[in-house]
């Protein structure tokens, strides 16, 4: 029975990924005034790479059918959805049936709907001597250009690489025209869903800069990609790495700057090589590469490293903080504004419970003035803040009173105050702590006068609670009877009826954390055995995730890989649920501000378990699995501190998958071995390279990708730092301060030898996960490794 609902489930889904393919109808690369495209006809590049037709956004919020279509261009081979360009953004139309595009009788590429007399989209050559031969050609590059002539060695007078929407391809050039002043931008989407302008920009420096900057509404700068040295971007120095091979790199990149222009511009050697940056929806720049063996796109590189850098990403009156993942959390005296819809975006932001009094003609009210909550532990004050000549904290406090429209005021000395909404206050990075004083109505900070009503209503408040407690607690231990018999059936994976979950999750209340593709809750069966249950988001990457996850470890036991206990799969709601791992992710402990130091020994055990964990799965198992994405986030800890490799949902067993859920993966070099990107086979070995980053910041108790535009220096990459000091034997000076020194020197000489041993490039160089165990546990030799070749490069790019 079980076993039948869950393989109905899947085959269904199955269904749906391949009905994202489409048929093509119109398969020649130009189109001609007399030969116009509608309805399902495409237009497809003459290696078949690109495509260009009428298209539905499948971004996740659209739930179904929006109605609308665009014209745009997509990758025509692959199955997920990825379109790299839209011709009319911001005015979609509802019918290609009855819609053209063509080129009019003024050589202009046109959008026309019937019935209309004026183009919905038009490509807007002016300079266009009217020539009834004029064409337009979808090239491999995906640069749609028009031209006056089908002969190919005529020059376009207009192309779809100067007007970019959210995405740079290869060969493209990026930068500013100096003669015509013309410089380009790359604006996001509004929404995964809505491809029309959204608030987040990336152009070449406006202040002429040979750097690249993000920008809020066209006006805030946020991240900066720092200035190109020659090579790389100050900023952001893994971009340089040339897909890891220096002798053979698979795309290069430049940077150009005469008199007539200044641009950036990258290329790939081999076109079979699927690669983009990309302005996100959520304001990240990041380069994505299509990984065949997955079915996906991997994450390369993304900028800022810390989202919650992205100006206003938590919305107004909210504070953002990124453990592991990015979280938001109101102000007192705000709740969340319910326009903020998606779990995933907050920039909605908080609204205020109370109206302020200040300037209400209630005079009643007039009579109590707002007062200050003084909210600590601010990282980062907002900026917009203006300075007055108040000298002591309670003429700030007056001063910011006195006006109506002054939200919060700031002293340590000088007096600073805000005119406008309270936005991008942070506590996620170590800097210098402040308090801001946050202006709320008198009523929600309640004075002692008022103490004695709310102990009154309190005691009513709490009578309620108790009565429906008890009627709780008898529903609840009604139904937890009938969970507990499903539990304990047999030792395979329990189908869980939604119902059960959401009552051994009290309706999903207690989160545990949140990441791109949904939320994990805690949860508690038959009062007594506490689980994790994931619920994931979002149509179809969640379905990805769920089958990956359920097909690989739904079979597996080992004390070193997370445990499932059974699933969820009805209608379209997906639920995982897990042993619970009191002590969290691997991450928070390394790199978490809060907590005790993990110990040496305990650090070393961790490391010994995962890989225990990992030769498991490559080799002790009927068919060898690959995790595919190990990094820190996804090592779980147990009461006891052993680890639990968690997260299969990339596992190479299955073949599709979605990008997003990858997007939490830090950095590029982060943990990606080089052959996803060189396009060499993929074995169990890019695992074991992901081991060996891990490893690492296992021993330094720092991110590997640490650095910021400002002092980004190539050489602080702790790798290569362990690699140079590896052969003077003095690895030691390098281990986390945390542990001021308190380590097994020996062991610590192992761990960095084989960390380095296993982010060799060449996959055969790198041990096996078995050799890992055997090396940790001193039963097999280790040699002096040599240093990694594209770690070499960083060293180069000191010079
Ligand atoms: C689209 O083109 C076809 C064929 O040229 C033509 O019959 C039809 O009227 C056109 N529709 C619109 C809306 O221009
Ligand atoms: C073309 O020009 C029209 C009229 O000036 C304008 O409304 C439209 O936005 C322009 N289209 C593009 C794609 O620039
Ligand atoms: C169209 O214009 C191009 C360039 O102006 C010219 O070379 C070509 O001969 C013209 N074709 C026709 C059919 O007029
Ligand atoms: C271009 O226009 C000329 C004269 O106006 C006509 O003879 C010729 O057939 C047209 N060519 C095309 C491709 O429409
Ligand atoms: C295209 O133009 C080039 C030079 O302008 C010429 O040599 C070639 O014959 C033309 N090809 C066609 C098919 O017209
Ligand atoms: C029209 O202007 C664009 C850019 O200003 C130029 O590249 C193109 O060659 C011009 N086309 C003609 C036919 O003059
Ligand atoms: C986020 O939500 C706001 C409304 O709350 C909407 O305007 C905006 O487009 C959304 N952004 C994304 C990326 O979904
Ligand atoms: C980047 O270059 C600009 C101008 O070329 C210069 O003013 C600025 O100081 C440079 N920034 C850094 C961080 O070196
Ligand atoms: C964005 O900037 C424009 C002017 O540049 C301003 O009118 C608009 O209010 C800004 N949008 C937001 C959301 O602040
Ligand atoms: C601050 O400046 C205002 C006018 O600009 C003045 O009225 C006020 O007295 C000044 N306060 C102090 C403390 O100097
Ligand atoms: C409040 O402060 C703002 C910003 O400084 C100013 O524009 C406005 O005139 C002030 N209002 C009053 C009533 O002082
Ligand atoms: C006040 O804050 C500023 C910036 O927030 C800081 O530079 C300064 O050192 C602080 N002054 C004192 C006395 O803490």
């Amino acid at each position: 029975m079980v076993t039948y609902r869950f393989y109905s489930c899947i085959l269904s889904m199955i269904i749906l990924v391949l009905s994202f393919h489409e048929s093509p109808l119109h398969a020649a690369d130009t189109l001609t005034a007399n030969q116009p495209l509608s309805g399902n006809q495409k237009l497809v590049s003459q290696d078949g790479k690109f495509a260009l037709g009428f298209f539905q956004p499948a971004g996740i919020a659209a739930g179904g059918s929006s109605g609308k279509w665009y014209i745009g261009i997509w990758y025509n081979k692959i199955p997920v959805q990825t379109v790299v360009w839209v011709a009319n953004r911001g005015t979609p139309i509802y019918d290609p049936a009855s819609s053209n595009l063509t080129i009019s009788a003024d050589g202009n590429l046109v959008l026309l709907v019937k019935h209309l007399k004026i183009p919905v989209w038009s490509s807007n050559i002016t300079n266009n001597t009217v020539n009834n031969s004029t064409v337009a050609v979808l090239l491999d590059t995906g640069n749609l250009v028009i031209r006056q002539d089908s002969n190919t060695s005529s020059n376009a007078i207009w192309q779809s690489f100067d007007h970019l929407t959210d995405t740079l391809l290869p060969g493209c050039k990026f930068g500013r025209n100096k003669v015509t002043g013309v410089t380009k931008h790359q604006i996001s989407w509004k929404e995964p869903s809505d491809p029309s302008p959204g608030m987040f920009s990336l152009q070449l420096d406006l202040n002429g800069a040979n750097q690249y900057t993000l920008l809020w509404n066209n006006s805030v700068e946020y991240w900066a990609s720092g200035n190109w040295t020659g090579n790389s971007f100050a900023g952001t120095p893994e971009m340089s790495a040339s897909g890891g091979d220096t002798n053979n790199p698979r795309y290069t990149y430049q940077f150009i700057d005469n008199d007539q222009e200044a641009y950036f511009m990258y290329s790939v050697k081999d076109d079979a090589l699927l690669i983009r940056n990309v302005v996100d929806v959520l304001g990240q720049s990041q380069t994505w590469v299509w990984v065949d063996a997955v079915q996906a796109w991997l994450l390369y590189f993304s900028g800022p490293k810390s989202k919650c850098s992205v100006y206003g990403i938590c919305g107004a009156y909210s504070k953002c903080s990124e453990d592991t993942v990015l979280s938001c959390t109101c102000l007192k005296g705000f709740s969340e504004n319910p326009t903020n819809r998606n779990p995933g975006n907050r920039t909605a932001g908080c609204r205020r419970n109370v109206p302020l009094q200040c300037g209400s003609s209630d005079s009643s009210k007039a009579k109590d003035p707002d007062r200050f909550y003084m909210m600590s532990g601010v990282n980062q004050l907002p900026d917009d803040a203006q300075g007055t000549n108040a000298t002591n904290i309670n003429d700030c406090e007056s001063a910011c009173l006195n006006n109506c429209s002054c939200t919060a005021y700031h002293f340590n000395g000088t007096c600073l105050l805000w005119y406008s909404d309270i936005v991008n206050l942070r506590d996620d990075i170590d800097d210098v702590v402040h308090n801001i004083f946050i202006r709320l109505a008198a009523s929600e900070l309640p004075d002692s006068r008022r103490d004695k009503h709310w102990l009154i209503i309190g005691i009513i408040i709490v009578g309620l609670t108790v009565v429906s407690t008890g009627a709780a607690i008898l529903y609840f231990l009604h139904v937890r009877r009938r969970i507990h018999s499903i539990y304990c059936a047999d030792g395979s994976l329990v189908n869980f009826r939604y119902s059960d979950l959401q009552l051994i999750t009290r309706n999903f209340t207690k989160r545990l954390g949140a990441g791109s593709f949904g939320s994990v809750f805690k949860g508690t069966i038959s009062g007594a055995t506490t689980v994790a249950v994931k619920r994931l988001e979002g149509l179809r990457q969640g379905e990805k995730e769920f089958r990956a996850e359920v097909s690989t470890i739904g079979n597996i036991h080992h004390i070193n890989l997370i445990q499932l206990l059974g699933f969820c799969c009805r209608g379209s709601k997906r639920l995982l649920v897990y042993e619970y791992m009191p002590n969290g992710s691997l991450d928070q402990h390394l790199f978490g501000k809060s907590g005790p130091t993990l110990s040496w020994s305990t650090r070393y055990h961790i490391a010994m378990g995962i890989a225990k964990g990992l030769a498991y799965l490559h080799e002790g198992c009927r068919d060898c699995i690959m995790h595919c994405d190990i990094k820190p986030q996804n090592i779980l800890l147990d009461a006891s501190f052993v680890p639990k490799v968690a997260d299969f949902g990339l596992a190479k067993l299955i073949g599709h998958d979605f990008s997003r859920v990858l997007t939490s993966m830090r950095g590029t070099l982060g943990y990606l071995a080089p052959e996803w990107l060189s396009g060499q086979a993929i074995t169990s070995k890019a695992d074991v390279f992901s081991y060996g980053m891990m490893l690492f910041e296992i021993i330094s108790g720092k991110r590997n990708m640490e650095h910021e535009a400002s002092t980004g220096s190539p050489g602080d990459f702790f790798p290569l730092l362990i690699a140079e000091e590896l052969p003077k034997g003095e690895v030691c000076t390098l281990l986390d301060p945390k542990l001021a020194g308190d380590a097994n020197p020996k062991e610590v000489d192992r761990a960095c030898k084989l960390a380095c041993w296993c982010i060799q490039n060449h996959p055969d160089r790198r041990p096996s996960m078995r050799e890992v165990v055997q090396i940790l546990e001193g039963l097999k030799p280790v040699e002096m490794p040599p240093i990694p070749r594209y770690l070499q490069l960083f060293g180069d790019s000191e010079d």
